[in-house]
């Protein structure tokens, strides 16, 4: 017998508790969001073996990932957690702020389960919560409507808008706080600039966005001190990188500045700097709301990207790095 809407909705809301507490351990968190991960699919009979879901979306600021990849980013355990916590931190201090309305939220990229605000539906209520959900893939926005639908959870959507984020003429500009996810490591491909730029300019000065600044760094590693961080059991006594320093940094102030942000910057390596290591690589962070970040390491959005090799025989290495938006976003370096 299939369960009943209120015994699936109090199914999310255990997983919510779970994904939310401090006291959930690394293993736990893994078990919670592979349950949390079958809930979605079987809710919603979402067979993402079938080859239409894995077909990505070519915009002309970026690629909006196929319905496939986009479940997938659920796995991210430490992504997943932090994101939907920094939500519930912002929408309680905008509720705090202004207890007699609902907090508007504004959800660019979607993908097909709301995944970092499905959860927060049970935790506040729809007098408390209203969502503005923007997806440009129509299998995601189709299956995320559907699992709202049978969740019957539509009193807290206010919009849903099939629309590509980077470009949309928002309709309704009172809101409060506005989640952008569409990003991978070292800000690669997908149109996250483009649409915080875009959305951003389009929302009062005071609206919280997240995540609230996404630094990326160059650095130079030690490839044979990255190996053994992944694969001693020990916690290791040293870096295997070495921070050449702030390549590229993204937050509302600056989306407000286009020119400012997209500028060039330039950096210059010393010889210390230089022997430390033998590649290349971009870090990401993100500071994602109050005291939650998203370091080095912790997430496929935070794995370091190799972008070339340190080259021999130098002293000293001007590097200028730019960042390029259009079709194939991404950081582009002179050395
Ligand atoms: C990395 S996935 C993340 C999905 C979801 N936010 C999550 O956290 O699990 C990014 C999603 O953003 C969507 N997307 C990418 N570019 C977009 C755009 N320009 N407008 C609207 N949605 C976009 C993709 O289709 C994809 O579903």
């Amino acid at each position: 017998m299939r369960p009943s809407v209120s015994q699936t909705k109090a199914q999310l809301k255990n997983i919510t508790s779970r994904i939310l507490s401090s006291e959930t351990s690394f293993i736990e968190l893994k078990d919670t969001l592979d349950e949390f991960k079958r809930f979605l699919t079987q809710v919603t009979e979402l067979n993402l073996e079938a080859s239409v879901f894995s077909e990505n979306v070519h915009l002309k600021e970026g690629k909006a990932i196929a319905t496939k990849w986009a479940a997938m980013c659920v796995e991210d355990l430490i992504r997943t957690q932090r994101f939907i916590s920094a939500v519930k931190k912002a929408i309680e201090d905008a509720l705090r702020e202004n207890p007699e309305k609902p907090v508007n939220l504004l959800y660019a990229g979607t993908g097909p389960f709301a995944t970092l605000v499905l959860p927060l539906t049970t935790v506040f209520s729809a007098s408390e919560l209203q969502l503005h959900l923007i997806e440009v893939n129509e299998l995601s926005i189709r299956n995320a409507r559907e699992l709202f639908r049978k969740l019957e959870l539509n009193d807290y959507v206010k919009e849903w808008h099939h629309a590509d984020a980077s470009t949309i003429e928002l309709p309704e500009t009172n809101v409060d706080i506005v989640l952008v996810e569409c990003l991978q490591h070292a800000l690669l491909r997908e149109p996250q600039v483009a649409i915080t730029l875009n959305l951003v300019n389009q929302l009062p000065t005071e609206v919280i966005l997240i995540p609230k600044q996404i630094r990326l760094h160059l650095a130079v590693v030690n490839s044979k001190l990255q190996y053994e961080f992944h694969t001693s059991l020990e916690p290791s006594s040293h870096e295997f990188y070495t921070i050449a320093g702030e390549v590229f940094s993204i937050e509302k102030s600056n989306a407000r500045n286009p020119e400012e942000l997209l500028q060039s910057r330039k950096l210059q390596l010393d010889e210390d700097t230089l022997n430390f290591g033998d590649h290349l690589s971009v870090f990401t962070e993100m500071k994602l709301y109050d005291d939650v970040f998203l370091n080095f390491n912790e997430s496929g959005l935070t794995l370091p990207l190799t972008i070339g090799q340190v080259p021999g025989n130098v002293k000293q290495l001007e590097v200028s790095a730019k960042y390029l938006m259009g079709e194939d976003p991404r950081l582009d370096f002179t050395l």
